[in-house]
């Protein structure tokens, strides 16, 4: 390896388990999707036919053409109205919002923007994995908060996080625990960004998926402080168009829009097109509650085949999100949840992301997601989790 920066990122378990996941498809082998944080649905059919249409009847040239960097003004202004729906004070679209490539260019840009090597970053473990490479890769020092086995991080730990970092980085809903912010500590977060001044980086991949309660927002107490980070795969569910964005004080968001700009130049300008449509169309309401009702459903199916096949297994019931993060202590009596990943994966075509790579304390747990399978297969891949352990001891 060239670059001792590059040396010092880990391969992902994920990537490789979904190597294999397509090496199965490639052999015709069924599998069972528990890993990814896939949607279980295509994007609202209204927003397809409406880019297929302007892509195939009109072949319109401004589909294939660069875009501003920070994004097309018309979806900037979608976002910032919708944002403010949703309940969040509302961005400047001109100055305070730029659309990115996804999710993870925004975290990456706003990280990039609010630091210098070795600043402290705090983050809450487990954390989302892709955190420790966007982190690792800017050479900041990591400051971790460790919520094991409670997975609660509570006044003290947020008082930790928001007194020893320059920059706090969440997610809320959280991956891979669902824990969501209650009002509360929304405005406790808040409080501690504008006291101790430190920057509060929101990211809120999976926030319009909520079977419970709703989002909350630390913006609406503490504006200087705190960046809004946003991701489409979720919702309206194009993972693979790559659309995100970033929102909160003009200041920070022009500098990283300065970052995102030399990776990508623009984010993909059909994805813009799909989800202004979207949004300025409100499709979301006519689309997203079937699917949270279905979601709820696979959930539910989950929950009930654990406590069928698995009864010590431990967790909490996910009020949002695609994830049940699980405690198999009682299960895993030799070797660890990486060690078990990979047996589920091999010996029964069950794929799981395993606790480690979400941090330190993560090596009895599984993230199962409920997403993308169906209540039937999620329960029979349950039962064959089962069977794998049983065959093991
Ligand atoms: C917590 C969190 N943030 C951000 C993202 C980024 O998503 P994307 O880069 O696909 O927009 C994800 C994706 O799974 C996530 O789980």
């Amino acid at each position: 390896m060239v670059s001792r920066r590059i040396a010092s990122m880990k391969p992902s378990v994920t990537k490789a388990m979904s190597s294999l996941a397509s090496e199965y498809k490639r052999m015709g082998l069924d599998y069972y999707s528990l890993h990814a944080g896939q949607p279980g649905f295509p994007p609202a059919k209204e927003a397809v036919e409406y880019v297929a249409r302007r892509l195939m009847e009109d072949y319109d040239r401004s589909l294939f053409a660069y875009t501003p960097s920070e994004g097309l003004l018309s979806l900037r202004e979608a976002i910032a109205d919708d944002l403010e729906e949703l309940g969040r004070p509302r961005p400047d679209p001109y100055r305070g919002i730029v659309v990115t490539s996804g999710g993870m260019e925004a975290v990456f840009s706003v990280i990039s923007a609010l630091t210098e090597p070795g600043d402290p970053v705090g983050v809450v473990i487990p954390a989302y994995f892709q955190y420790f490479n966007i982190l690792s890769f800017l050479s900041v020092r990591i400051i971790k908060y460790n919520t094991y086995p409670s997975l609660v991080v509570g006044e003290d730990g947020w008082h930790y996080l928001f007194s020893n970092s320059k920059v706090v980085l969440i997610s809320n809903p959280d991956n891979p625990t669902s824990r969501t912010l209650d009002w509360d500590e929304a405005r406790l977060l808040a409080d501690l960004a504008c006291d101790y001044r430190t920057y509060l980086v929101h990211d809120i991949a999976y926030y319009t998926l909520y079977y419970e309660d709703g989002p909350t927002w630390p913006e609406r107490y503490c504006w200087d402080y705190v960046t809004t980070v946003g991701s489409y795969s979720k919702d309206p569910g194009i993972p693979g168009w790559r659309l995100g964005y970033i929102a909160g004080p003009p200041d920070i968001v022009q500098d990283a829009k300065k970052v995102r700009e030399i990776a990508s130049y623009n984010p993909p300008t059909p994805s813009q097109i799909l989800v202004e449509y979207y949004l300025k169309n409100k499709l979301r309401g006519k689309h997203l509650p079937s699917i949270l009702r279905e979601y709820a459903r696979r959930r539910d199916a989950l929950i009930k085949a654990l406590k069928a096949h698995l009864p010590d297994v431990k967790f909490k019931v996910p009020k949002a999100g695609m994830f049940i993060y699980a405690d198999f202590s009682s299960y895993i009596t030799n070797g660890t949840s990486e060690d078990l990943a990979w047996l589920l994966a091999k010996q029964k075509r069950v794929f799981t992301v395993p606790g480690t790579v979400f941090g330190e304390g993560g090596e009895k747990h599984l993230r199962l997601s409920f997403s993308f399978e169906p209540p039937s297969r999620i329960s029979h891949a349950v039962s064959r989790i089962r069977d794998a352990l049983e065959a093991k001891t």
